[in-house]
């Protein structure tokens, strides 16, 4: 099961994906998550201790594995090098494991709209594309708004796109413009979730708003979730009202992907 996870800045995509990930990991599922964000943090919400986050380090920022699997250093613009480099060992051999979540920092990956075309690019797009092949039972992905890391050719592998959404307008502008690109790749297996609801008017605010996506759930505003994050512990121990819906939500999508399939 592969599952994307987009959304405005902030709206609590990273905050989500930690939850899901964690709810499937104690479920006894085997989970990999890909925080695909700039400036990674998805450790820091599973919790993970500073000994195996210093393990971490982003592949985008890997010079010498860069240069060595597409022939070119990093950085360098034209010339030669290969736009299909070898992946296939980068998963088992750069995620770090915390309870049952291996977890891979891919970093910035600009491969968007800027048409950049560069050997750190080659390496990410196709890391994205082989992460998407592999039989993963669960993979999460934390990315940022947009769809850029999903190209037409392996969107038929994404199980589920999670919007997420917070009871603002703009959010929900947001979820608006990434439905209209999910489509435009042919990607149509979309839910919301609204994320900091603090009460029933929210809720109906976001259930009116949705740009017509079913909802799979909603996450209340809880000041423990910031609180989790200086204590330097997962939301999930810390938090659990969010645990419980993250657990309903994770079961939910489960039985909804496979009712599509
Ligand atoms: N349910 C919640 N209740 C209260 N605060 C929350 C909740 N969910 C997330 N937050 C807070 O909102 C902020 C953004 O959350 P998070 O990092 O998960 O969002 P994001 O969408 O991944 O952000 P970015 O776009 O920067 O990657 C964090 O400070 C987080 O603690
Ligand atoms: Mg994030």
């Amino acid at each position: 099961m592969k599952i994307a996870i987009s959304g405005k800045g902030g709206v609590g995509k990273t905050t989500l994906a930690a939850l899901l990930a964690q709810a499937y990991a104690d479920a006894g599922r085997n989970v990999l998550a890909a925080d695909a964000d700039p400036s990674p943090c998805l450790a820091g919400a599973l919790g993970f201790p500073a000994e195996l986050r210093a393990k971490l380090s982003p592949i985008s920022e890997m010079d010498e594995l860069i240069e060595e699997r597409t022939g070119a250093k990093p950085g360098t613009r034209g010339g030669f090098f290969t736009i299909n480099p070898r992946v296939d060992d980068i998963p088992d051999r750069f995620s770090v494991l915390y309870r049952g979540v291996h977890l891979l920092e891919m970093g910035s990956v600009d491969i968007g709209g800027s048409g950049c075309i560069c050997p750190e690019s080659a390496m990410l797009k196709t890391l994205f594309t082989h992460l998407l092949f592999r039989k993963d039972d669960v993979l999460i992905l934390d990315m940022y708004a947009g769809v850029e890391h999903l190209g037409r050719a392996t969107v038929d592998f994404v199980d589920a796109m999670i919007i997420v959404v917070e009871p603002t307008r703009r959010s929900l502008g947001t979820a608006a413009q990434i439905k209209e690109l999910a489509q435009h790749i042919g990607l149509t297996r979309l839910w919301l979730v609204g994320n900091k609801v603090r009460n029933e008017d929210e809720i109906s605010f976001l259930k009116a708003g949705t740009p017509d996506i079913p909802v799979l759930g909603f996450l209340e505003a809880n000041l423990l979730v910031q609180e989790a994050d200086r204590l330097g512990i997962a939301v999930y121990d810390h938090v659990p009202a969010l645990r419980q819906s993250a657990e309903v939500m994770a079961e939910a999508l489960d039985q909804q992907i496979a009712a599509r399939n």
